[in-house]
């Protein structure tokens, strides 16, 4: 509960507005045919997720193709403590037409075997690479590599500290970034708290993340 007043609706937003940047792209971005696939790694609570949907279910523009209809999204986890609070979480967003599925996955990313499931259009990790040492940041690429279609989207939200924003670059680099937008102005998240809980639970109300959405080619 803690989690949720003080970081779930910033996390939320930080993700939304990666995705919202990257319409500065739209002539890049893939062409979305069919069920748009997307996987969020390290996907905890669903913050990610639900903040995606947000950008989907947007009353002035949603998803980046008003064709797209169908969003098949999973949550790969290692952990199962975060269940009971992902599926409300993820389920905070919705419009009539749009249809949502929800999926789960609890593997570590060392066992995960992507060639197992269609490629990914889109895969997110939100405050997931910061907690990566050097041989699981590896791993994650060879992840990326085999999960994600062969032109598809990256957003990668997380902490704004030279270290952390070393470890984004050496992932991409190890793709063809075909276009990318990336923001890390602090600025406040939007959502308005009573003063009671402000007060107790000190939420988090700015971004202060560096938030990352890339248009990809696998090399
Ligand atoms: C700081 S939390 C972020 C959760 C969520 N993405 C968010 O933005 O609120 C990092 C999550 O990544 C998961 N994680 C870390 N290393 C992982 C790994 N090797 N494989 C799968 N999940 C991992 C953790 O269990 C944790 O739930």
């Amino acid at each position: 509960m803690v989690y949720v007043l003080k970081y779930l609706t910033v996390h939320l937003r930080e993700v939304y507005g990666a995705f919202v940047a990257l319409r500065e792209h739209d002539d890049q971005l893939p062409e979305w045919v069919g069920t748009v696939r997307v996987l969020s790694i390290g996907g905890g609570a669903g913050s990610d997720i639900a903040g995606f949907k947000n950008f989907v279910v947007d009353e002035d523009e949603g998803f980046y193709s008003a064709s797209a209809k169908q969003f098949d999204i999973t949550r790969l986890e290692r952990v199962t403590e975060w269940d009971t609070l992902a599926a409300k979480v993820v389920h905070i967003f919705s419009s009539e037409g749009i249809n949502f599925r929800q999926f789960c996955i609890h593997n570590d990313i060392n066992e995960f075997d992507p060639s197992k499931y269609p490629p990914y259009d889109i895969i997110m990790m939100s405050y997931v690479i910061s907690e990566l040492d050097d041989d699981a940041l590896d791993v994650l690429v060879n992840v990326i590599s085999s999960a994600l279609a062969a032109r598809g989207v990256l957003v990668i939200n997380d902490r704004n500290e030279l270290a952390v924003v070393a470890k984004i670059e050496r992932l991409l680099s190890n793709f063809n970034v075909v276009a990318r937008s990336q923001d890390k102005d602090e600025c406040w998240c939007g959502i308005k708290y009573p003063d009671e809980l402000r007060e107790l639970f000190k939420p988090k109300l700015n971004m202060k993340s560096v938030r990352l959405g890339a248009i990809v080619e696998r090399l």
